[in-house]
């Protein structure tokens, strides 16, 4: 028996070459050393031996055993080894494929240009403000020193909820709202946000646009603080070989108040469609903070001066990216909006 047992190795051998799967040689390791093998057969009748029998069975037993067991392990490995490398095989990749487009949103041009001014001046220690869009009638004009009745609300068409309720016509009264919070305090801030005008609709006016506005109050804030800054402004939105000018204007919370031209940076002056031949562009509205809107908002006009300014982001966009339309920023033409 014991010699049928060994001479059982070189089938163990075959068996386990031709198994290819890990359940397949689970079933040959059963056959060879489980209950019912040949091995366990032999064990079996041990107890009726000699010692000296014992002995010389016991030893080629336990050789049998491990035998089986290494060469089961043996065989694991290299099947482990076959499933990594048909796995790789069968699951190459083509590097050369054309991969899936991906279509990816974009930031609109008003938030892109509205995101630039904010970080310039971020850059610069202002803080960004935010103010209602539904605004009183106090604070879009009577604290603005548009007192009820003034002429110059006419220059602003306004859609009323009620006599003192309206939809903001600028983003001005974040300028009330900010002095009045700071109690006295230097102020030092830009506010961007929509505004609302009774308007026709076309190429160049929209009942609805944003603006950002821009409030400096301290001590000792001249008009070659304003200049400065909005030369700085002006410069890193459309191009830093720019010029700009301030022409005298009107707003009845600045005093003085000025329009800002910038130098065309198309033609670089000399004269082109865009600056209507003219080779200046007007950019934005800008003034020293009226003594009456300071006084009434809880400054000593004495002590505290400012400046302030306000500019139309689709202004600034069309100009920068030459859009001639102001409905294309409302519309949304991804044919449009894809080109920023
Ligand atoms: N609020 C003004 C407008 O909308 C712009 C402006 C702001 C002018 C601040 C001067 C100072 O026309």
């Amino acid at each position: 028996m014991l010699k049928k047992l060994l001479s059982l190795k070189d089938q163990v051998v075959i068996d386990l070459k031709n198994a290819i799967t890990v359940n397949e040689v689970g079933n040959i390791k059963a056959l060879y050393l489980g209950k019912k093998s040949p091995l366990q057969e032999l064990m079996a009748k041990m107890k009726d031996l000699s010692i000296e029998e014992k002995k010389e069975i016991g030893m080629a037993t336990n050789e049998f055993k491990r035998f089986v067991e290494d060469a089961v392990i043996k065989r694991l490995s290299e099947i482990n080894e076959l499933e990594i490398q048909n796995k790789l095989n069968s699951e190459e990749i083509d590097v050369t494929l054309p991969g899936r487009k991906f279509r990816s949103g974009k930031l609109h041009p008003l938030t892109k240009i509205a995101r630039q001014v904010e970080e310039i001046f971020i850059g610069m220690g202002y803080k960004v403000e935010e103010g209602p869009e539904i605004e009183q009638d106090l604070y879009n004009f009577e604290m603005l020193n548009l007192p009820k009745g003034h002429p110059a609300r006419e220059m602003q068409d306004s859609f009323y909820i009620d006599n003192n309720t309206l939809l903001r016509t600028h983003t001005s009264p974040v300028q009330v709202r900010t002095l009045l919070k700071a109690k006295g305090e230097p102020v030092k801030i830009i506010c961007p946000g929509k505004v609302y005008r009774r308007d026709n609709d076309d190429a160049t006016h929209s009942h609805q646009f944003m603006q950002i506005e821009g409030l400096v109050v301290d001590k000792n804030i001249t008009m070659a603080d304003l200049k400065g800054t909005l030369e700085l402004l002006c410069k890193r939105i459309f191009g830093e070989n720019l010029k700009i000018r301030l022409r005298p204007s009107f707003f009845p919370f600045t005093e003085p108040s000025v329009e800002v031209d910038v130098t065309c940076f198309k033609c670089g002056g000399n004269g082109c469609g865009l600056c209507k031949q003219s080779g200046w562009i007007e950019v934005l509205g800008a003034g020293m903070v009226h003594p009456n809107v300071l006084e009434m908002a809880g400054y000593d006009s004495k002590v505290y001066q400012g400046f302030a300014f306000g500019l139309g982001i689709e202004r600034f966009a069309m100009l920068k990216y030459e859009i001639d339309d102001i409905r294309h920023f409302y519309t949304n033409d991804p044919r449009f909006l894809k080109q920023f």
